[in-house]
């Protein structure tokens, strides 16, 4: 396990998937009944923009950097940009809050959230970003296992953000099953779930497997922010939804053509949206 999101933390990635899970929580959040949220890959929580790490990659600086101050950024954006406002409370902006900060921050009195991350010293840190928010609980444990172990959740409503390092050669089969597993013990939970743009093939497959499992209202949200046909490496990110297309469809129809032309790193930048399969 040598993955350390602390070198990709406001990268492009980070940027799609933020806004989306912020969207989902302000729409969950509309109606009464108690929230639970499972974050099965959690990271570290907090990321500071200034660190060696941070600073050495640079990745922010072609991300979030390039959305936060813009005036033109489409209003679906306006959760995402109070998540990062209010991880930089003080003024500034030097704390990029993970997916388990803006869970917990978005969290009211009868929601909570359950936050796994595996690796014992990001846990560590996960804890500690996880401190100050009550109906949060860190848990140093396989965020896989977790689906099997903690769905349903009792209160019969929940969100599931599956977002794997993609470090193992087997990632997209290991992240299909548990999405398929957890739908079959949770079939109105919404889920999310990230996965890099990089072979073309293997995301096709998860795609497929994921139609063809019998699962309804599944729909695909894709930023290159270059050519797929360029050099190797990531081209850019995806998100496969399950429940989630009434409020993401709309939102992501004005947040995706924003991003492609904001976020774009070279020629061939591009989105797609795409209903793998109906309500
Ligand atoms: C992409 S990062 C998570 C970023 C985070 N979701 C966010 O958006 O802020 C993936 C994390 O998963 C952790 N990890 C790897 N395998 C895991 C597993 N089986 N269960 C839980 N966490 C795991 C890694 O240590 C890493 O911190």
């Amino acid at each position: 396990m040598n993955y350390r999101h602390a070198f990709h933390a406001g990268n492009h990635a980070d940027v799609l998937k933020h806004a989306a899970l912020a969207v989902l929580l302000n729409h969950m959040k509309a109606k009464e009944k108690a929230v639970f949220a499972l974050d099965t890959h959690a990271g570290r929580g907090s990321y500071d923009l200034t660190s060696t790490e941070a600073m050495r990659s640079g990745e922010s600086r072609h991300g979030v950097a390039r959305v936060i101050d813009d005036p033109a950024r489409p209003a679906a954006l306006e959760p995402y940009i109070d998540a990062l406002r209010a991880a930089n409370a003080g003024g500034g902006f030097e704390v990029y809050p993970g997916s388990p900060v803006i869970i917990a921050a978005a969290l009211r009195a009868q929601d909570r959230l359950t936050a796994c991350e595996l690796n014992p010293r990001e846990s560590s840190a996960l804890a500690e970003a996880l401190y100050p928010y009550v109906r949060a609980r860190a848990e140093t444990r396989d965020g896989y296992a977790a689906v099997k172990a903690l769905l349903p959740p009792p209160e019969r409503r929940g969100l599931v953000l599956i977002d794997p390092p993609f470090e193992k050669p087997d990632e997209f089969e290991a992240m299909g099953q548990a999405i398929i597993q957890g739908w079959k013990r949770f079939p109105t939970g919404v889920f999310l779930a990230w996965y890099p743009l990089k072979d073309g093939a293997a995301a096709a497959a998860f795609h497929a497997r994921i139609a063809g499992a019998g699962i309804g209202d599944v729909t695909t949200y894709e930023l290159f922010v270059r050519s797929p046909e360029g050099p190797a490496g990531m081209a850019g990110s995806g998100l496969l939804s399950i429940n989630a297309s009434y409020p993401l469809d709309a939102a992501m129809g004005s947040i995706l053509p924003y991003l492609t032309v904001r976020l774009a790193q070279g020629a061939g930048a591009a989105w797609r949206m795409e209903r793998l399969t109906a309500e």
